[in-house]
């Protein structure tokens, strides 16, 4: 594969295909094993990571590009082959998350900032020769009737930025995310205030990104849908296509290849059906599709169980899935194909 930035940005939104964000930090595999009552183990953690990267077809037709863990991007199948390996044998690009998590923000009493940019230029190397060809860095955004700060939306945005610039200087494609919360506390947040807020993240982290010298050309946006908060759901799958849509319009420069959104929080659904809607709806200038996690994992998960004789059913619970956000991507999604 070419190595030029841009051409590793554009393979990672090829038309109809997403990113599975497999990147969970060691807490937060935690946290999706206790669901299934699963001692999280290295074993365990790639016997699971494993089951989805051997979902053949799934991989090949409908999988762009996967996200990976430190650990993981380390890691062996259980027959010798490098995940890596077994990755990009499916004709998916392999990346790492490199954030080191959202820290409180000091004097920003509910607000975060990413740890991670010291050292990164030498981690940075090190993925590279591991085999990574794109990076994850999510800057996390708290919403309310008060938050965000200016402080915390800018200091998010140029860690963003200066994560972004290291990464293309080491032959990396940066996915930039800034994640307005859908699931944060309160989540009582409207839809319009989402659409206020995102629209105020996004003009900061591009200005932020400029002059950063950042290339647009060789950089995906991995930005929240603009959608009402957890615990205040009402608006139609119309109105969050519209307003995300809109929204990204007012704000994304063309010149980015394409945005992969995340879940967020979002059902399996609901995910697949807003992307859908927009691609379906609305004429624009990047390509839009999923770099979703839990909405992309949460049917195989549940199937696994951390059971070896249930592999094959949640590889096939993971295809649907992917296969699914796969039509969304072109927006040929409907409903009734979710009974198939
Ligand atoms: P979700 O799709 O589960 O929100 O995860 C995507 C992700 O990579 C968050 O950083």
């Amino acid at each position: 594969m070419s190595e030029r930035l841009e051409d590793i940005a554009s393979a990672m939104v090829t038309p109809g295909q997403g990113i599975l964000a497999a990147d969970e930090s060691s807490g937060t595999i935690k946290k999706r094993f206790d669901t299934i009552g699963l001692e999280s183990t290295e074993e365990n953690r790639r016997d699971y990571r494993e089951m989805m990267f051997r979902a053949e077809a799934a991989m090949k037709d409908c999988i762009s590009g996967v996200i990976l863990y430190d650990e993981t991007i380390r890691q062996k199948a259980a027959d010798g082959t490098p995940l890596v390996d077994v990755i990009k044998a499916s004709g998916a690009v392999p990346g790492i998350k490199v954030d080191g998590g959202a820290k409180p923000l000091a004097g920003f009493d509910g607000e975060t900032i990413t740890e991670g940019l010291d050292g990164l230029r030498d981690r940075l190397a090190e993925y590279h020769g591991l085999g990574a060809r794109f990076a994850k860095w999510r800057g996390v955004i708290s919403i309310s009737n008060d938050l965000p700060s200016w402080g915390a939306v800018k200091q998010n945005a140029q860690a963003l930025a200066r994560y972004a610039a290291l990464c293309q200087e080491a032959g990396i494609v940066p996915i930039v995310e800034p994640e307005v919360l859908m699931d944060g506390k309160p989540g009582d947040h409207s839809i319009d205030r989402c659409y206020e807020v995102t629209e105020w993240v996004l003009k900061t982290v591009f200005a932020e990104l400029y002059d950063a010298r950042v290339s647009l050309e060789g950089m995906v946006l991995k930005p929240n849908m603009v959608i009402d908060g957890k615990n205040a759901r009402k608006a139609s799958r119309e109105e969050v296509a519209e307003k995300t849509v809109r929204c990204l319009k007012s704000t994304v420069p063309a010149a980015v290849p394409g945005i992969a959104f995340l879940s967020g929080g979002q059902s399996d659904e609901e995910a697949t059906a807003h992307l859908s809607l927009m691609n379906a709806g609305f004429d624009m200038p990047w390509a839009l599709t999923f770099s979703y996690g839990r909405a992309l994992q949460a049917a195989a998960l549940k199937t696994w169980a951390g059971k070896k004789e249930n592999v094959a059913a949640a590889q096939k619970a993971f295809a649907h899935r992917a296969k699914m956000n796969s039509l969304a991507a072109t927006g040929q999604w409907k409903q009734d194909l979710e009974a198939a």
